[in-house]
């Protein structure tokens, strides 16, 4: 299996979980390379369910080596947590490595994440209020700490009572909250620093000399392209680089690294959080109405759209092609995996949009003021459904209704990318490989 990056296409939620998970297997490396503990998603391990947000999906196999990247932000709480939860369900984490140049989430950035999220009022970007933000802001203003400082009990108190004086003040003066002493927060980190020592490594060097004897590696993407901190609709974004040029940056290698591209695109779309979505279906309650409110509510139902780590209601919409086209040119995407097709078959007729209009005039192609994204109303095709069809068994391409088949390949029409991994359910067996090796 050539070396491959995974990215969500969409505003996250994609379902890169499942594929990742199906595909995993065949690399000798899987890496994290963004974001955080903001990002989840479930794994079966027999009859148990769990939910991972910052272990690399390798670490459920033997073969695999996990890694987590230093574009990562680490919550070294979250983590040790979920190791240990792991290791009680006989999941070993002894393969684990961990960047020593990845952020470490502090305990003042959550707190500001939420007290900044407060403060912006109906501006608020909806954050997970995990600390990404605002720990990637040290990071860029050069004023972070790292998982190296951990290693260092010196260096690492060093460094907090200079951060603290900051950020105390900022937190007392500004938003009014309690404030932190170098103690306490040593207190809480350096029992986690003596447990993550072991896994501390220098991963960009370790997947190079990999890369360069032949070995295979997995880039697992978190969020969304329509979330990137660049290309995304910021200011509504998380503050990493989603796309797939931020594997390199984030893990360390170079582009020629990298083989294939691979986009996860759901048959719809969804997005938690604020920000322009121009195919949404607003739900009652958000004051949609008729049919639309209808539809919304179904994607929602049939979809189970509920975040995995915040627990929020998704907002849904219809498929939309102009960021399937944009996301396929920021990320060169060179397959498409579609997941939650099954979720379709609720519907008599299926909509996709085809290109946006606002003010009079049409945009095929993603616009460059977010302005117009948030008023664009968009141009729908539609198309036959296949109601009453349970495709959920259907082990192959050719089993799936005629009509299902006319949507996959317009979607890949539309698109320009071929759409090579199907998925019509939430199990492993519940998905058409079509192309995809
Ligand atoms: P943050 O990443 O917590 O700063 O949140 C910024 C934006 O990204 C918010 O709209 C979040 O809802 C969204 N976001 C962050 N992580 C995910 C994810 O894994 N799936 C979907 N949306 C996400």
């Amino acid at each position: 299996m050539p070396s491959t990056v995974l990215v969500g296409t969409q505003w996250g939620d994609e379902g890169k979980g499942k594929i990742t998970d199906l595909i995993a297997s065949d690399f000798d490396y899987v890496v994290r390379f963004q974001g955080g503990n903001n990002a989840g998603h479930t794994v079966i391990h027999g009859d148990t369910k769990l939910a991972l947000h910052l272990m690399p999906s390798g670490v459920m196999y033997e073969n695999a080596v996990p890694v987590i990247g230093n574009g990562v932000v680490i919550d070294p709480g979250v983590l040790v947590k979920e190791m240990a939860l792991l290791e009680a369900e006989g999941i070993s984490c002894e393969r684990l490595k961990i960047s020593c140049d990845a952020h470490v989430i502090m305990p003042y950035h959550k707190v500001l994440d939420g007290a900044e999220e407060k403060r912006l009022g109906n501006n608020q970007i909806g954050t997970t209020k995990r600390g990404i933000g605002p720990c990637y802001q040290d990071k860029i203003a050069r004023k972070g700490i790292r998982v190296q400082d951990l290693l260092d009990e010196k260096i690492f108190r060093l460094k907090l009572e200079t951060a603290l004086q900051q950020k105390n003040a900022v937190l007392q003066k500004i938003y009014g909250l309690q404030t932190y002493t170098v103690e306490e927060i040593c207190d809480e980190y350096l029992p986690y620093a003596r447990i993550l020592k072991p896994y501390m490594a220098e991963t960009a060097h370790m997947l190079n000399s990999a890369l360069s004897q032949g070995k295979n590696v997995l880039f697992e993407g978190a969020q969304g392209t329509l979330l990137d901190i660049d290309h995304g609709t910021y200011p509504y974004v998380t503050s990493s680089s989603c796309t797939s040029g931020g594997a390199c940056t984030g893990a360390g290698v170079g582009p020629v690294a990298v083989d294939r591209v691979l986009g996860i695109s759901k048959a719809y779309v969804t997005r938690v959080g604020g920000g322009p979505f121009p195919t949404e279906l607003k739900f009652a309650e958000d004051g949609g109405s008729g049919q639309d409110a209808i539809d919304g509510a179904l994607l929602c139902e049939a979809g189970h759209e509920f975040g995995v780590t915040t627990g929020r209601k998704r907002r849904c919409g219809w498929f939309d092609s102009v960021i399937a086209r944009y996301a396929a040119e920021v990320n060169g995407l060179t397959d498409i995996a579609m997941t939650k097709l099954d979720v379709l078959s609720a519907f008599d007729t299926v909509k996709v949009c085809v290109a946006y209009e606002c003010d009079g005039e049409r945009y095929d192609y993603f616009p460059m003021q977010q302005s117009v994204l948030f008023h664009a109303k968009p141009v729908y095709e539609e198309l036959p459904g296949w109601k009453g069809c349970d495709i959920t068994g259907c082990k192959t391409y050719d089993e799936l209704p005629a009509n299902t088949r006319a949507y996959i390949e317009h979607l890949e029409d539309i698109t320009g990318v071929p759409i090579t991994i199907v998925s019509v359910g939430a199990d492993r067996d519940q998905t058409i490989m079509r192309g995809w090796e």
